[in-house]
C-alpha cells in the first residue's frame, strides 16, 4: 500500500496492523494447497488477521493461462518457491485496470479474495507510485483520469477526484476482504441514512465485489481536516463547530441504538463540517458498519477533547491526513 505502510486495523480502529509470517492455505479445486510463508496482517488490539494484500505475483502464476491443470499449477508453484512467488517485487507492465467481473465471479471464493486483494493491490501501488498529475484507470471498459494525490483516506479505501466528473469521487478499497465488505455495506445502508435525513454522499456505481464505487462530491471538510484550524475553545467558530457536532452524532447514536446493523465510526474522518457565513452543517461521508464500536459509555466532551486529537495524530502518523 502506498503512505507509510503503517496501517490502522479496519475493524476496532485502534491497533497499528503488524505484519507477520504464516503458512496459508487455499482451497484449488477441492484440493489444499499450502503456500509457505505469506505475509498476514495482524491487529494485537482486537485480533484481526488478513492476508496482507501487499503480495505481488502470486496471482500472475496462478491465473496464468498455461496452467490447465492443478498439478501444472502446483508444479508451477513450487517451482517458484512459494515464498518468492508472494515477494516478487517486479511490477506487472499491465496498464492500470480492474478484471472483467464475470471472471472473477467464475473463481473458487479462496482464489477470489486473493484475485481480487492482488487487483486492488495493484490499482493502489499504481496510485501510490505517481507523485501528483493524473493516472488512467480502467474501470471495466471505461476509463477515469484519476487525479493524484488523493483527497482522503481512511482505514478500508482511499478517495480520489477524477477528470470526467467534478461533482463525484473514486473511492477504492483496500485490499482485503474485510474492506471490500465495507464498501458494499456502506452501499446497502446509504439509503437507510437517506431516509432517516442523515446527509451522506449518494452512490452512482459501485462493483460488486466491493473493490471501488463511484460517490457524490461532498462540500465541505472532514473534521479531522479543519478540527485544529477551529481556534481555541470558546471563541465562536470553534464553538459553533462543536455545537454541530455534539448535535449530529447524539443523533447518529440514538438512530445505532435503534437500528444496531446501520452503527458506523463516528471518527473525524467520517464527518464532514460544511461552513456557509454563520452557518455550519454536519454531514456522513461514510456510511461503512463498525460492528465493533461500543457508544453505551459515549461521553461527548471526551470525545471532543480527547478522542479526536488521538486520531487525527494518528491519521497524520500513518499518513492517512
Ligand atoms: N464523497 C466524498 N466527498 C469528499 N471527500 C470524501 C468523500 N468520501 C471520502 N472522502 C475523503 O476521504 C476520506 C476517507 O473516506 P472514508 O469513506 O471515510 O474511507 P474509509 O472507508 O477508509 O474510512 C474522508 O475522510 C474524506 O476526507
Ligand atoms: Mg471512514
Ligand atoms: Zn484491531
Amino acid at each position: 500500500m502506498p503512505n507509510s505502510g503503517k496501517e490502522i486495523c479496519p475493524r476496532c480502529e485502534e491497533g497499528i496492523l503488524v505484519t507477520i509470517e504464516t503458512p496459508q492455505d487455499i482451497l484449488l479445486e477441492g484440493s489444499l494447497v499450502r503456500i509457505g510463508r505469506v505475509q498476514v496482517d495482524e491487529c494485537r488490539v482486537c485480533g484481526f488477521r488478513s492476508l496482507s494484500g501487499r503480495e505481488v505475483g502470486l496471482f500472475e502464476i496462478l491465473f496464468a493461462p498455461q496452467y490447465a491443470h492443478l498439478s501444472d499449477l502446483v508444479a508451477a508453484l513450487k517451482s517458484a518457491g512459494y515464498y518468492g512467488a508472494f515477494l516478487r517485487e517486479d511490477e506487472s507492465e499491465a496498464a492500470l485496470t480492474f478484471g472483467s467481473r464475470e471472471y472473477v465471479a467464475g473463481l473458487a471464493p479462496d482464489l477470489r479474495d486473493l484475485y481480487l486483494d492482488n487487483e486492488s493491490g495493484h490499482i493502489l501501488r499504481g496510485l501510490g507510485a505517481a507523485p501528483t498529475g493524473k493516472v488512467p484507470i480502467d474501470l471495466l471498459g471505461k476509463q477515469y483520469q484519476v487525479k493524484i494525490p488523493k483527497i482522503g483516506e481512511g482505514e478500508n479505501g482511499i478517495v480520489f477526484d477524477y477528470e470526467e466528473d467534478i461533482h463525484s469521487v473514486l473511492k477504492f478499497a483496500k485490499p482485503r476482504p474485510y474492506s471490500r465488505e465495507h464498501l458494499r455495506e456502506e452501499y446497502e445502508v446509504t439509503d437507510f441514512f437517506l431516509k432517516h435525513r442523515v446527509p451522506v454522499p449518494r452512490i452512482l456505481e459501485s462493483d460488486p465485489y466491493g473493490s471501488y464505487m463511484i460517490k457524490e462530491k461532498l462540500a465541505g471538510d472532514s473534521l479531522a481536516k479543519i478540527y485544529d484550524d477551529l481556534g481555541p475553545a470558546g471563541t465562536p467558530l470553534h464553538q459553533r463547530v462543536k455545537n454541530e457536532v455534539e448535535t449530529f452524532v447524539g443523533r447518529l447514536i440514538e438512530l445505532f441504538s435503534r437500528y444496531p446493523e446501520t452503527k458506523t465510526s463516528v471518527s473525524p474522518n467520517n464527518i464532514f463540517i460544511l461552513l456557509a457565513g454563520n452557518d455550519c452543517r454536519c454531514l456522513l461521508v461514510d456510511t461503512g458498519p463498525a460492528p465493533l464500536h461500543d457508544y453505551s459509555g459515549f461521553v461527548f466532551d471526551h470525545y471532543w477533547e480527547k478522542v479526536i486529537p488521538e486520531k487525527i495524530k494518528r491519521y497524520r502518523e500513518v499518513g492517512y491526513l
